[in-house]
C-alpha cells in the first residue's frame, strides 16, 4: 500500500488530522492499535478550548458539538473558604465548551468512511522504518495479514506508550520530565452536576474537581497517593471525600450515584524535543503530556495537528520543505506555555508530600492575589480558554 501520509494512532490526534488532510486532498492511512469500541471506551478529557473547537467546525464535524457541548464562560478556583471566579468570558471574550474526548472521537471516527479516511483498527506489532529517508514505511499485522505501508510521512499520533517517540535516535532527543507524587482518582456517574461551572478545589485533604458531561452527566475527581488502588475507594467513600473537599456549598448539592467508570490516572509532565525527525513527525501525547489540571493535554494534541496540518499541506501543494522543518519549533514553543499552565496550576491547587508551613503560605498568598487581582485572573482566564495558535 501506498499514501502520502502514514498516521499512527486513531485517537483525537490521529482522527483530527487525518480529516484535515483528506479535506486538504492530501491521502492518508490511520493505523491502530485497538479496536474503535476500545478507543472509545477511554474517558479522558472534558473541556474543549475555542481552537480545538474551531478545528471541528474547519472540518464541518461540529453539529454535534455545538448541539450538546455546554458552553462555559467562567470557572472557579476554592481555596477552602471561598470560591474564586474566574470570568473567562469577560476576561478574553472568548469561552471553553464541556464535551467529552469520547465524543470528539466518535463524530470523527463516524465521518471518516463517508470521506474516505481508511483506517485500519487492531492493527499488530506497527513499527517504523527509514524514517530517515524520503521514502519512509510502517509494516504491521492486520487480520493476520503482514503489511506494509509507504509513505512520504508518518506522523506519530499513538500517545505517551506508542512506538513512534521511540523511533528517534536517542542522540538527537531530549527529555524533559517530572512525575507528581499524586494521581487523579476519578468518577463518571449519571447525575446532574453539582455547580454549572467547574470548580477545581484545594482543600487540606487534597484536590478535588467537579467537573461535568453534561446536564445529566458529572465528571469528579480527587487527587490520591499513587500507592492507592480504585479497589480502596468504593462510590460512597469516594463521595464522601469529594464532598468535605469541595466545601459544604458544592456538597449539599452533589446528587450521588452509581461509577460508571472509576480510575486513577498518573501525573506528568513531559516533553520530548524535536518533535520532528526526518520524515517523523510528533503530535499530541506521543510528544508531550501535561498534568490534567487545566484541561490541557487534548486541546494541545490539536493545536499540533493544526501545525503539523499546515506544514504537510505547505509541502504537499507548493513544495515547501522549509514548512517541515519549522514544524518543531512551531509547536513546542505552544507546548512550552501550556506544560507551564498546568505546571502552575497543578502546584497552586494541590497539596505536595514534601510541603511545609512556607510552601502553603505561598498557596494562600497567590489564591488570595488572583482573588483581588484582574491581571492575574486574565492571565489565567486566556491560558484556559487557550493561547493563539
Ligand atoms: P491518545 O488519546 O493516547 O491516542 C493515541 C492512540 O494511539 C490510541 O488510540 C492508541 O491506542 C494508539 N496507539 C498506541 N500505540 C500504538 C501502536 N503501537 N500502534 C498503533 N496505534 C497505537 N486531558 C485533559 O485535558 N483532561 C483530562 O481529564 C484528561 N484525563 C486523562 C486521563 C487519562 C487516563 C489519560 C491517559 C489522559 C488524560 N488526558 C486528559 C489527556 C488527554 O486525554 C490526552 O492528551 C489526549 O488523549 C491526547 O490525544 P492523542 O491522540 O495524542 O493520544
Ligand atoms: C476535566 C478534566 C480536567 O483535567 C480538567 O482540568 C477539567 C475537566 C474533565 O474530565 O471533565
Amino acid at each position: 500500500m501506498k499514501t502520502q501520509v502514514a498516521i499512527v494512532g486513531a485517537g483525537p490526534a490521529g482522527l483530527l488530522l487525518g480529516h484535515l488532510l483528506k479535506v486538504e486532498g492530501i491521502d492518508c492511512v490511520i493505523v491502530e492499535r485497538q479496536s474503535g469500541d476500545y478507543v472509545l471506551s477511554r474517558i479522558r478529557a472534558g473541556v474543549l478550548e475555542a481552537i480545538t473547537v474551531e478545528l471541528m467546525e474547519r472540518l464541518g464535524l461540529d453539529a454535534r458539538l455545538r448541539a450538546e457541548g455546554l458552553v462555559e464562560e467562567g470557572f472557579n478556583l476554592a481555596d477552602g473558604e471561598r470560591l474564586i471566579r474566574i470570568d473567562v468570558a469577560n476576561l478574553t471574550g472568548q469561552t471553553v465548551t464541556v464535551y467529552g474526548q469520547t465524543e470528539v472521537t466518535r463524530d470523527l471516527m463516524d465521518a471518516a468512511p463517508e470521506r474516505g479516511l481508511p483506517i485500519f483498527y487492531e492493527a499488530a506489532d506497527v513499527a517504523l522504518h527509514a524514517i530517515e529517508s524520503d521514502a519512509p514505511w510502517l509494516s504491521f499485522t492486520h487480520e493476520g495479514r503482514a503489511r506494509r505501508l509507504d509513505a512520504r510521512f508518518i506522523v506519530g499520533c499513538d500517545g505517551f506508550h506508542g512506538p513512534s517517540r521511540r523511533a528517534i535516535p536517542a542522540s538527537v532527543g531530549r527529555v524533559f520530565e517530572r512525575v507528581y507524587p499524586f494521581g487523579w482518582l476519578g468518577i463518571l456517574a449519571d447525575v446532574p452536576p453539582c455547580n454549572d461551572e467547574l470548580i477545581y478545589a484545594n482543600h487540606a485533604r487534597g484536590f478535588a474537581l467537579a467537573s461535568m458531561r453534561s446536564a445529566a452527566r458529572s465528571r469528579y475527581y480527587i487527587d490520591v497517593p499513587l500507592t492507592e488502588r480504585v479497589e480502596d475507594w468504593d462510590d460512597e467513600r469516594l463521595w464522601d471525600e469529594l464532598g468535605i473537599r469541595l466545601g459544604p456549598e458544592a456538597a449539599a448539592r452533589i446528587t450521588r450515584g452509581p461509577a460508571i467508570e472509576k480510575s486513577i490516572a498518573p501525573l506528568r509532565s513531559f516533553v520530548f524535543e524535536p518533535m520532528r525527525h526526518g520524515s517523523l513527525l510528533l503530535c499530541g501525547d506521543a510528544a508531550h503530556i501535561v498534568p490534567p489540571t487545566g484541561a490541557k493535554g487534548l486541546n494541545l494534541a490539536a493545536s499540533d495537528v493544526h501545525y503539523a496540518a499546515q506544514a504537510l499541506c505547505a509541502f504537499f501543494k507548493t513544495h515547501d520543505a522549509d514548512a517541515i522543518a519549522g514544524y518543531s519549533a512551531k509547536a513546542l514553543a505552544r507546548v512550552w506555555k501550556s506544560e507551564r499552565f498546568s505546571w502552575s496550576l497543578t502546584k497552586l491547587m494541590h497539596r505536595f508530600p514534601d510541603d511545609g508551613p512556607f510552601e502553603r503560605a505561598m498557596q494562600v498568598a497567590e489564591l488570595d492575589y488572583i482573588a483581588g487581582s484582574r491581571a492575574a485572573q486574565t492571565s489565567i482566564a486566556e491560558n484556559y480558554v487557550g493561547l493563539p495558535v
